[in-house]
């Protein structure tokens, strides 16, 4: 069985994006994985500030934030789920944010299987064109492999996607890992 931790960045509680997680938490769990959702608008994560401490340091960050213990559920990941909306062709702040943070372990971020969920008001090829900060993030893993790419497309409001096809295949996606 596997750890997967789910990494919604949507400051929106009943946003489609984070719907969607729910989704796959549901699916993974009924697999028998071992599933945390970490909301990350909800959590406390400072901006790095670059003072490259964490790199004298051995790794330790010098903030005392909620980043530390997500950092570590991240280590101890098999699979993790970047999910975030498409803000101005772009990732969340939220999820950048968290990115940047892995600093301290950008160097030995290990091997894990890695899951998009997108969320955006227009249309797919929007979302193709506006996960760079994701990619650029994968890339520094230990054999980037990912396993799946859930993109929702013209959803603008909230709970949009839960009249939509991807509902369910949120579902089977957990449930296949
Ligand atoms: C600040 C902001 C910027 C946005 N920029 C875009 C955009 O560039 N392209 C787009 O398709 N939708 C854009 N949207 C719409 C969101 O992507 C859309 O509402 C999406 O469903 C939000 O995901 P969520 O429901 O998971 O929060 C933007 C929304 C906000 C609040």
């Amino acid at each position: 069985m596997k750890k997967v931790l789910i990494l919604s960045s949507s400051p929106r509680k009943k946003g489609n994006s984070q719907l969607l997680c729910e989704q796959f938490q549901r699916g993974a769990e009924a697999a028998g994985h071992t599933v945390t959702l970490v909301r990350l608008a909800e959590k406390k994560i400072g901006f790095c500030r670059a003072c490259d401490g964490c790199m004298r340091n051995g790794g330790t960050c010098v903030f005392r934030d909620d980043m530390g213990p997500i950092l570590e559920q991240f280590r101890q990941a098999d699979v993790v789920v970047l999910a975030t909306p498409v803000y101005f062709y772009g990732i969340s702040a939220q999820m950048k944010a968290w990115i940047d943070r892995t600093y301290p372990i950008w160097q030995s971020l290990g091997h894990k299987e890695v899951y998009y969920i997108v969320s955006a008001g227009l249309g797919a090829d929007v979302i193709a064109r506006s996960l760079g900060d994701l990619d650029g993030f994968v890339e520094h893993l230990d054999r980037p492999e990912i396993r799946g790419r859930l993109y929702a497309a013209d959803v603008m409001d909230a709970g949009l996607v839960r009249d939509q096809p991807i509902f369910q295949q949120a579902y089977e996606m957990g449930r296949g890992v």
